[in-house]
């Protein structure tokens, strides 16, 4: 199981590898490292489009960028994980038109084209660059490995050109980096969660008017922590889907003749009110997700405040079945190893992130730690799979320069 000291080394070690490898592949040191984490969400799964609340908080899970400034407006990009490179001209990119098919990057490398393309149509002039990029966050999991490697890449490339982004300013180029260039209608938790996260803290964020609240989350305290498990569910038509319930959501605030679904919490609307004013089956439960769940996250954020992080347990179920049951995001894999941890003794379980598949969180009192990752492990077996990716997730520091 992985401590924090130990994933603070392994951190230290990964600089230092990208930064001996650089030479490598390019013939000179890097003028530094950039980083920024991926994220856990809490809870407020599928509100931040619906205008509502999010309480994510970033990982020591990072993708790190190590940079070079160059003389020209050429920038190559190569990471460790992929075989194929990109290479772009800025003058182009900022020319293009992006939204025009066949004229973008695709595969990997659009992540971080498109934060590229972002900043360039933005107005901000950027300098050529060669980026050699490493990652420790587990991709395809829910823990937000794009935008994190969207802001790792943005960050180093504001910085080398002397640009000053501030962390929502730097989270809104990612968002629209995967809107515009990549074609993932994302909201904007997971990108604000990258850069503006803070050690031992929680990112309460209204994504209406983007204020922000770091509260403590302060698990150990409370003898509890909160584990991460890989649900190894086959991927699914996950962009599709998740483009489905964006608009299943809108078209039930255009029923209901409001803005968003997040008037709705403004209005102190109840569950109930709903089964009156929204006909469709299918988007009255769409609609009711997105209010229990944003009522969900306030009263997270107060248990918090008030340091009561046990009591997160059963918001946590709740918040599982919101999924399953109203926003029929969860996949049998999911739902199996939700129920196997809490047989284990965990206080409360859902699934994470934007649905179908990917990881479980758990929250675990110390006594049960073992009997819940031996259980998780035994289920894997069970269906002939290796043990899965577990790991301990606490609160640590959005995007940032590190070398
Ligand atoms: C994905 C998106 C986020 C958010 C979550 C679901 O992670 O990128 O904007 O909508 O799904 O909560």
């Amino acid at each position: 199981m992985d401590g924090v000291g130990a994933m603070t080394q392994r951190g230290d070690a990964r600089i230092r590898e990208l930064k001996e490898a650089f030479p490598r592949a390019f013939g000179a040191d890097p003028d530094g490292v950039w980083e920024a984490p991926g994220r856990v969400n809490l809870v407020g799964e599928h509100t931040d489009y619906n205008d509502g609340f999010v309480l994510p908080f970033a990982l020591s899970e990072t993708v790190q960028a190590a940079v070079r400034a160059r003389e020209d407006r050429t920038v190559r990009i190569l990471s460790g994980q992929q075989e194929d490179s990109a290479k772009v001209d800025l003058d182009a990119l900022a020319r293009s038109d992006a939204l025009q098919p066949g004229r973008r990057v695709s595969g990997w490398a659009a992540y971080p084209v498109g934060v590229l393309w972002a900043l360039e149509q933005a107005g901000h002039r950027l300098r050529g660059m060669d980026v050699l990029l490493g990652s420790s966050v587990p991709t395809g999991a829910g823990l937000s490995s794009s935008a994190a490697l969207e802001c790792a890449v943005g960050l180093a490339a504001a910085e080398s050109a002397g640009i000053e982004l501030d962390p929502l300013a730097l989270a809104r180029m990612a968002q629209r980096a995967e809107n515009d260039y990549v074609g993932m209608p994302c909201g904007i938790m997971d990108q604000t969660a990258s850069t503006t996260g803070r050690q031992g803290h929680a990112l309460l964020l209204d994504t209406r008017s983007m204020q922000l609240e770091h509260v403590p989350l302060e698990l150990e305290r409370a003898g509890l922590s909160l584990l991460v498990i890989d649900a190894q569910a086959p991927h699914r038509l996950v962009d599709g889907e998740y483009a489905d319930r964006r608009r299943q959501c809108e078209e039930g605030a255009r029923t209901l003749g409001i803005e968003s679904l997040r008037v709705l919490t403004d209005q102190g609307t109840t569950p109930e009110e709903l089964d009156v004013s929204v006909e469709d089956d299918v988007v009255r439960r769409r609609v009711r997700h997105v209010l229990t769940e944003n009522a969900r996250v306030l009263e997270a954020a107060q248990l918090l405040r008030d340091g009561d992080p046990a009591e997160l347990g059963e918001i946590l179920n709740a918040a599982h079945v919101s999924q399953q049951e109203d926003f029929e995001i969860t996949v049998p894999e999911t739902d199996r190893l939700v129920e196997t941890v809490l047989q284990a003794g965990a206080w409360g379980a859902r699934q994470v992130g934007g649905g179908f598949g990917g990881c479980v969180i758990a929250l675990v009192p110390q006594d049960a730690h073992e009997a819940v990752v031996a259980a998780a492990a035994s289920q894997a077996e069970r269906r002939g799979l290796e043990a899965p990716l577990m790991l301990t997730a606490e609160p640590a520091p959005g995007a940032r320069r590190t070398a």
